[in-house]
């Protein structure tokens, strides 16, 4: 899969340079491109903001900018993202349905956002990663990329993904490792008894549970598909 992700502060992405993603990238599962808008602006002092139609207090995104940096890198199979609060809400399942693109770009909104025609021009889904306005896309764009690449095989390893929490539509059971006793609590005694069919059938309870008391609503809406 490849990204493009197009941004006014690339220094933002510093942490795709760790751990997963950033082995995947050397390993050439994936591949992450950090566009700066600025390079493609045509104002001679590189500005790449502008005042709305209609006024108000803050600035836009300027049209041409954004629009140049596009065109560079897009491609017939291309699915352009913009990360907007007014946007649908993010979840696992839409993480599920975007790893199955072969090239995704991101266009990471600022001050105001981006005029409505590039997200129309474009045909950009707009996706929100909750209920609360941050001041950039870099951070969203980064919540969704990491989240979607969980997705892509090879990122991961085999087998990792299919207790995790959602999977199933649960949430994931509570998870235990050494010392056994622990502030003087004890790990509970069926994970250590080795016998695991009664493993199994205990994290099958517990994730229940746990859903119960911090997700209700993903047991009333029923199973995920993933
Ligand atoms: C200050 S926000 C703009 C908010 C916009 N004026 C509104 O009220 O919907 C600047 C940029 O941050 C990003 N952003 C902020 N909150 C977000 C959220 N909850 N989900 C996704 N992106 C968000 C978007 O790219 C947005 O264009």
């Amino acid at each position: 899969m490849r990204i493009d992700i197009l941004t006014l502060f690339p220094e933002s992405f510093a942490p795709f340079k760790e751990s997963i993603i950033s082995r995947a990238q050397k390993a050439g599962t994936i591949e992450i491109n950090l566009i700066n808008i600025r390079d493609f602006s045509c104002d001679k002092h590189k500005r790449c903001d502008d005042t709305p139609f209609g006024g108000g207090a803050g600035m836009l995104m300027s049209v041409q900018p954004v629009f140049d940096a596009l065109k560079s890198v897009l491609t017939k199979n291309s699915k352009v993202i913009f990360p907007s609060p007014a946007g649908k809400v993010y979840n696992h399942q839409i993480a599920h349905q975007l790893a199955q693109n072969e090239h995704l770009i991101f266009v990471c909104g600022h001050y105001e956002g981006i005029d409505q025609r590039l997200i129309e021009i474009f045909d950009m889904e707009e996706i929100s990663i909750g209920d609360y306005v941050l001041t950039g896309g870099e951070i969203p764009a980064m919540v969704i990329i990491d989240s979607l690449l969980r997705f892509v095989p090879g990122v991961l390893k085999e087998g990792s993904l299919t207790e995790e929490s959602f999977s199933n539509g649960l949430l994931e059971y509570p998870q235990y490792t050494r010392p056994q006793s622990f502030e003087g609590l004890d790990v509970p005694a069926v994970l250590v008894s080795g016998n695991h069919a009664e493993i199994a059938k205990w994290r099958k309870q517990e994730s229940i549970k746990k859903t119960k008391k911090n997700r209700p609503d993903l047991l009333e809406g029923g199973k995920s598909e993933n």
